[in-house]
């Protein structure tokens, strides 16, 4: 809506002049209303009153368009977001996606039995880097399951950072990305919607998940704001939603200030980057980037040399069609690391170390593994345990703690 005055046209009897000026309609009212006094003709003067007031009352009730959200976006990150152009940021779409995104009834059930209930924060703790935990009130052993059916997801959660800067395609396998021929698989709104209606996840329907957002009555002045009027729809509901996620950024870490000359790191901590950044270190940059491709993944997908005989159906092959990419899966962000167990695609590993040890000395080879996993033939890097503590607290300094509440 543009603003809340009315031009009218004064006349100003002295002068004979007419002149355009810029009243609110309060004061708009109370000029008709001086000028028809002037002219002793207040009766005469009503019809006009009536309709400068019914303005005024219609102008009251439209609102301000929304604001443009202002992403920060942290000092060295990549400035190509993707955003679809149907769906820009706004702070009120923001806040109502934030909303949203941690209301149980979300998932279409809108009684109050706690085991009926979720929300994508059920599985995406902020407390957690948006992962689960390992300490999941719901889910104690890490492993979501339908919120009716007890059917266990396909893989373990992903984190939910930085995710406005990746191009290369959403989920470990890559199978939302912005090119795909299946249009309802392109978006982050398209996750969101499909988060709603899984039967590994939330189980619900469209029409059952618009229906309990319509049921709370705090929710039509939001969608009026993010979106211009009360209606409430799935559209708007996974934009919303979209919009929050993107906001979702990390880049505000020791490393970050350390980086920006306003921190130092440890002797440790210092020793454990440049392990991470040497081919005869524990050579984990080439896929997990360093200080020159600092959302600390490059996106794309590896084989990692978990198993010698890739099991999982639903690998980064369901998606390219090619054989090689058997057992192969996005490489996460170590940004927030220490936050997101459990850890690998299946969340085989509960803790850190166990992933250290696994890239230490139980790497298999198989004809799909990465030739990035440059230590294959040994099984693994075979760093010192020192060392090894040494990479432990690097990856410490990847934890930035403005975002983990
Ligand atoms: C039952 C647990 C569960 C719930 C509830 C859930 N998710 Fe997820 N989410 C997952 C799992 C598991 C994955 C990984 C899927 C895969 O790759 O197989 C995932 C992946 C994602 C991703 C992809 C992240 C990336 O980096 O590629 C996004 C985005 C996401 N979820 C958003 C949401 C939103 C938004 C909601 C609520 C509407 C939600 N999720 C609800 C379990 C859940
Ligand atoms: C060849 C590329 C590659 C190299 C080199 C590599 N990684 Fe990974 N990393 C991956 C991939 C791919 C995954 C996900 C694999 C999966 O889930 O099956 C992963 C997963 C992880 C995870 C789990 C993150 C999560 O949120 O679940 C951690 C932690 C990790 N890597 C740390 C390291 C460290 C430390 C090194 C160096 C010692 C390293 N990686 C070397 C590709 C690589």
């Amino acid at each position: 809506m543009r603003n809340n005055y009315i031009n009218i046209f004064l006349e100003q009897p002295r002068r004979g002049k007419t002149r355009e000026a810029q009243l609110t309609p309060h004061k708009a009212i109370a000029v008709v209303w001086g000028v028809a006094h002037m002219r002793n003709a207040a009766w005469g003067a009503m019809p006009i009153i009536l309709f400068l007031a019914l303005i005024a009352t219609s102008c009251r009730d439209r609102i301000d368009p929304p604001t443009p959200y202002n992403l920060q976006i942290p000092k060295g990150f990549p400035t190509v977001l993707n955003i679809p152009a149907d769906n820009p940021m706004t702070v009120e779409g923001v806040e109502l996606g934030r909303l949203l995104f941690h209301d149980p009834h979300l998932c279409g059930y809108t009684g109050t039995e706690p085991d009926s209930l979720m929300s994508c924060s059920t599985c995406h703790r902020q407390e957690c880097n948006f992962d689960i935990g390992i300490d999941n009130p719901r889910f104690p052993d890490g492993k979501p399951k339908g919120r009716t059916t007890g059917k266990p997801t396909m893989h373990n959660v992903m984190p939910l950072m930085n995710l406005v800067f990746n191009h290369e395609g959403y989920c470990w396998n890559g199978l939302v990305y912005s090119d795909n021929p299946n249009s309802e698989q392109r978006t982050i709104e398209d996750i969101v919607r499909m988060a709603i209606t899984a039967d590994d996840e939330m189980c619900g329907t469209e029409a059952t998940a618009v229906a309990a957002i319509m049921a709370d009555s705090k929710y039509p002045p939001l969608f009026k704001k993010a979106f211009g009027t009360e209606e409430i729809t799935m559209d708007r509901i996974q934009k919303a939603i979209a919009q929050y996620v993107r906001s979702l950024i990390a880049g505000n870490s020791k490393f970050d200030r350390y980086l920006q000359g306003k921190e130092q790191l440890t002797p440790q901590e210092l020793h454990g980057y440049v392990l991470f950044t040497t081919e005869e270190g524990a050579d984990c940059f080439h896929c997990h980037g360093s200080a020159g491709s600092p959302l600390f993944t490059t996106n794309l997908f590896y084989n990692n040399g978990l198993d010698a005989q890739p099991t999982d159906t639903y690998d980064r092959s369901s998606v390219t069609g090619d054989p090689h990419d058997r057992g192969a899966y996005r490489a996460p962000s170590l940004r927030n690391v220490t936050k997101s167990a459990p850890y690998m695609h299946d969340g085989r590993f509960q803790t850190l170390d166990e992933v250290l040890n696994f890239y230490n000395a139980e790497v298999q080879n198989s004809p799909y593994i990465s030739p990035l996993m440059h230590h294959v033939n040994d099984g693994g890097t075979h760093l010192t345990p020192n060392e090894m503590a040494d990479l432990k607290a690097f990856l410490g300094t990847l934890t930035d703690d403005t975002t983990i509440r």
